[in-house]
């Protein structure tokens, strides 16, 4: 395969000097930064110098001896990767005498290496090889039969890669890369000489060690060492095609490496600007699903959601839907019906989606899952800041010298951005966390925490107020910024308001369970001079106070400054690869794409002149209230896009029971969800690999999604919103995403400039992008705020309604863990299972010991919404009084437990805080009984060919 421009590895990483040196390589004048090294300089200027040990991800070593190279006026030979350029060096690389000395080199690794090239699975795709063949080397002097390594046994255990020690070189670059890029110091060379071996920890398998299967080694490995198990088993891609990992808000950038039509591996693009290069499980390997047998592959339709399943053609399918929803609009009115659209589906999909709806149904009844996540996100930031969004890019975070994370595990939910400020701390970065539970990033090698804020759940609101009251009672404040761009009075009544004696961390210490001195040397950190910048996740949004806490969050950031450069601001991490753009997208019930309300009359004129429709000036119905409509009976058919309600919606009952009281729900997924268990139309949609779209991350980053096989099923997901539209009398001639593209961006002024040539020329762009910012804009706010002046608001903590007592003594919090994603939909049929089978519930082992519960035992969690059972892991990552689970199973049911409170502004559901018992359990709950037996009997398929022909 040929690389792309910018995976060429150059051998050693880029400096990022301004002054730049001068110097000739074989004959040719290059100039480069200063601090480069030869070997970089060499390829800059069209010489490829020999290397093994040398990679441009990993800082230069200097071991292996390759890379030789001749300086005028310098006796030796020094090796290229580790010498800087001087002004006015001039350097042979390819002399006699160079390549000399290189074949020797080469000798001793080829004497030790297995002649099985041929038969290799990394043959055509291995450095060693192709250092052979570039030193010329023909033959090894010291023949074959010398002690070596070629008997060492294979560790076969991790489930996508095989680590063969008889074709290691000992070059380190695993050790180093994962190390430097991972920041998981997982692997070592272990014995000394020619004992010298990577060993994984304490030298166990791979599988048992504390490797995270990120990858990074397998790519740095430049031998079949370590290599994915695809490669051995589908043989070495012959292509690659670049698109955007389908999982987190990161926004991964991927070359798909294929064989035909097959995908072999995912490899982490360098040139992605949200990742450099680096993956984690997910992305890299977790991509498997999209084969797996349980996919559905054809539409299905059925009378009851008690009947079996019953395969039929596309077109009996739409034609179906489409009268279902007009029946039930004709028969209960316009507004019985809405759509919900997906943050796993592309911009493209999601603008159609909520297009159909506002134009199709006649009604703004749409919404998206983001409502559960982080819609506190768009309404705080909006209210304080003016756009709803994250401030940064995350290549900013290098420039923080505090860093604070709230709410939010980054090593487990957003792991590749984790690397990049794991590594930021490891170069002597600050950090505060603030979270109930001991996160990783509290002590991990070479991180630790200079404060854990370890907090009751749902009490953000009264420590980032505590926070505030400190900055401006010990004078933190930064009076210049707040003049020239904050709005004055709000600030003085803001100020007044914090200092008040009510809201010190003393005052505040019984609510939150946080020592007053923690509060105070925090709240210091984070104000001192510097760049202080601040990560949060669902675990501040999630909560009946959720908006407060955002708003609570942008008062810290304008108090002190830190908005509007490098190295700062309000950073929310996105859960799914496009929250973001779907929120963007206009999938809200009161907003049209890029935040702007359905009421505003100029606005709603420029969407009806372009659809050719008149639009309802009404928000529509919000996911909660669509159920609670449905329970109701004025809300009858859904079409669901690309999430399971059922699975990830809180108060399972209380979903299950909307659902069952509508006429037609309509479940658009890659599998069977939840969801699907009480739809009547199954509509298969298409993965990540078979469609062309855009998704957007959490820095505002718009990336394409390429297509690199055929929809399995017949449709990409945009094309069968089509098709039900026109069915539905609103015909969309779309031939191509990126013509949807063209219409969002004559639509909506963040996306103005907005092209799929744009994206192409330049790989992405975060918006803004327009006449202002044609090439997009990485860090918002810069000057002014989008609104002008900053918003400080009052954020009067409140304690939740969700109380702990006498029945429910401990407080649930939930989260999510690295291998598994969401609902586990895709991640659960990947081997990424094996790290995590089921979820569990953590609990302190006070707490369990005084309940009788032992590590591994059954039990049973209990809330005022309802119960569930799961096995107990006892630990002490969580405080006594608070239990902690994951969702990524459906058997767990967690959601059963969690209660309908929610955030007052957005109606984003209080996840993070439930009133609990746990107990010895005594089997599952009659609940899961019943629930356990209908979702069995829902996937019973009558496939088409055993229909009985008429
Ligand atoms: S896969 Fe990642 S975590 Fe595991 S050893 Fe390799 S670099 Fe380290
Ligand atoms: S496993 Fe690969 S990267 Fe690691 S030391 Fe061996 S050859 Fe080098
Ligand atoms: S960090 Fe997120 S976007 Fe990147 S590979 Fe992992 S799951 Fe995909
Ligand atoms: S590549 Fe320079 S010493 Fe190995």
């Amino acid at each position: 395969m040929t690389p792309l421009a910018d995976d060429i590895d150059r051998g050693t990483p880029a400096s990022l000097a301004e002054r730049t040196v001068s110097l000739v390589v074989d004959g040719t004048r290059v100039e480069v930064p200063e601090g480069t090294s030869i070997m970089r300089a060499a390829s800059m200027a069209g010489f490829q110098v020999p290397k093994l040990c040398a990679t441009d991800s990993l800082q230069s070593f200097g071991s292996c001896r390759l890379c030789l190279v001749e300086i005028d006026g310098r006796p030796g030979t020094p090796a290229s990767c580790t010498t800087p350029v001087l002004q006015g060096m001039i350097v042979r690389t390819q002399t006699e005498r160079l390549k000399k000395l290189r074949r020797g080199v080469m000798e001793l690794y080829i004497s030790d290496h297995p002649l099985d090239c041929l038969t290799c699975a990394a043959n055509g795709d291995c450095e060693l090889q192709d250092m052979a063949g570039a030193v010329g080397l023909r033959d090894v002097r010291y023949g074959y039969n010398g002690e070596n390594h070629l008997a060492d046994t294979k560790d076969e255990s991790n489930p996508y890669f095989t680590y063969d020690p008889a074709k290691c070189i000992v070059c380190s670059r695993c050790v180093r890369a994962c190390e430097e890029v991972q920041g998981t110091f997982a692997l070592t060379i272990g014995g000394r000489g020619f004992e010298s071996r990577v060993a994984a920890s304490a030298d166990v398998p791979f599988l048992e060690s504390e490797c995270v299967s990120c990858g990074a080694c397998v790519q740095a490995c430049p031998t079949a060492t370590l290599i994915e198990k695809t490669v051995i088993e589908i043989g070495t891609p012959e292509r690659s095609i670049q698109t955007t990992c389908a999982y987190c808000g990161v926004g991964c950038t991927f070359n798909a490496e294929m064989r035909g039509d097959e995908v072999v591996r995912m490899t982490p693009s360098k040139s992605g600007k949200a990742n450099s290069g680096h993956s984690c499980i997910k992305g890299r390997f977790a991509w498997g699903y999209a084969q797996h047998k349980d996919r559905i592959l054809k539409p299905m339709l059925r009378a009851s959601i008690d009947d079996p399943w019953q395969e039929v053609t596309w077109d009996e399918a739409i034609a179906h839907t489409a009268s279902e929803f007009k029946r039930i609009q004709a028969k209960y009115g316009r507004t019985s019906v809405g759509g919900i659209t997906s943050s796993r589906c592309t911009n493209e999909e999601t603008f159609l989606v909520q297009k159909m709806v506002r134009a199709a149904f006649g009604n703004n009844n749409v919404d998206t899952c983001a409502r559960v996540c982080h819609s506190p996100t768009g309404y705080g930031l909006k209210t304080t800041f003016g756009t709803s969004a994250g401030t940064q890019d995350f290549v900013s975070v290098e420039k923080a010298d505090v860093i604070v994370v709230i709410g939010a595990n980054p090593t487990d939910g957003h792991p590749v951005f984790a690397s990049r400020m794991k590594k930021r701390l490891r170069e002597g970065a600050k950090l505060i966390v603030i979270d109930p539970r001991r996160i990783d990033l509290v002590h991990m090698p070479h991180v630790d925490a200079d404060y854990h804020l370890a907090l009751s759940p749902g009490t953000n609101v009264a420590v980032l107020t505590a926070m505030a009251h400190v900055i401006v009672t010990e004078g933190l404040t930064n009076e210049a910024f707040i003049r020239e761009r904050c709005e004055a009075d709000a600030y003085e009544e803001w100020k007044a308001f914090v200092a008040d004696p009510s809201h010190s961390p003393e005052a505040t210490e019984a609510a939150t369970g946080v020592p007053a001195a923690s509060v105070r040397g925090a709240a210091r950190l984070y104000a001192r001079p510097g760049n202080s910048a601040i990560f949060y996740g669902l675990g501040v949004t999630e909560h009946s106070q959720g908006t407060t806490a955002v708003m609570a969050i942008a008062n810290l950031a304008m108090v002190t400054g830190n908005i509007g450069r490098e190295g700062v601001g309000v950073n929310p991490l996105r859960g799914q690869n496009n929250v973001q753009g779907s929120c963007d997208m206009g999938s809200f019930p009161h907003e049209l794409s890029g935040y702007r309300h359905i009421s505003d009359a100029p606005t709603r004129a420029l969407f009806e002149a372009a659809w050719g429709v008149h639009l309802d000036d009404e928000p529509g119905l919000r996911i909660p209230n669509m159920l609670d409509a449905a329970v109701d009976g004025h809300f009858k058919g859904l079409y669901v896009q690309g999430e399971d309600i059922a699975q990830s919606d809180p108060d399972t009952k209380h979903v299950v029971g909307g659902l069952k009281a509508m006429e037609c729900v309509v479940v658009q997924d890659l599998f069977l969800n939840e969801t699907a268990n009480y739809a009547h139309v199954f509509l298969p949609g298409s993965t990540f690999l078979e469609k062309d779209g855009t998704f957007t991350n959490a820095e505002r980053r718009i990336q394409r999604v390429r297509k690199t096989m055929a929809p399995k099923n017949g449709y990409a997901d945009w094309e069968i919103t089509l098709l039900l539209s026109k069915a539905l009398g609103f015909e969309m001639p779309y031939t191509h995403p990126s013509e949807i593209m063209r219409e969002v961006a004559a639509l909506t002024p963040t996306f103005a400039g907005v092209t799929y040539e744009k994206l192409d020329a330049l790989g992405s762009i975060q918006w803004p992008c327009n006449d202002a910012a044609p090439e997009g804009t990485p860090v918002m706010h810069r000057a002014a705020f989008a609104r002008g002046k900053g918003l400080f608001v009052l954020t009067e903590y409140v304690a939740t309604d969700e109380k702990v007592g006498p029945r429910f003594p401990l407080l649930l919090t939930t989260g999510r863990i690295l291998s598994q994603y969401n609902v586990g939909a895709q991640t659960r049929r990947t081997a990424n299972s094996l790290w995590h089978q089921e979820d569990r519930l953590e609990i302190h082992p006070h707490d369990a010991e005084q309940r009788g519960i032992t590590e591994g035992s059954w039990v049973k969690l209990a809330s005022r919404a309802g119960a569930t059972t799961l096995r107990a892991l006892l630990t002490d990552r969580v405080a006594p009084g608070v239990v902690y689970t994951t969702f990524h199973h459906p058997d767990t049911q967690a959601n059963v437990v969690t209660s309908d409170y929610s955030d007052w502004a957005t109606n984003c559901p209080e996840y993070k805080v439930t009133a609990v018992q746990v107990s010895p359990s005594n089997g599952p709950t009659q609940w899961q009984v019943e629930y356990e037996a209908h979702s069995e009997k829902s996937r019973h398929i009558r496939h088409a060919e055993a229909v009985p022909a008429e």
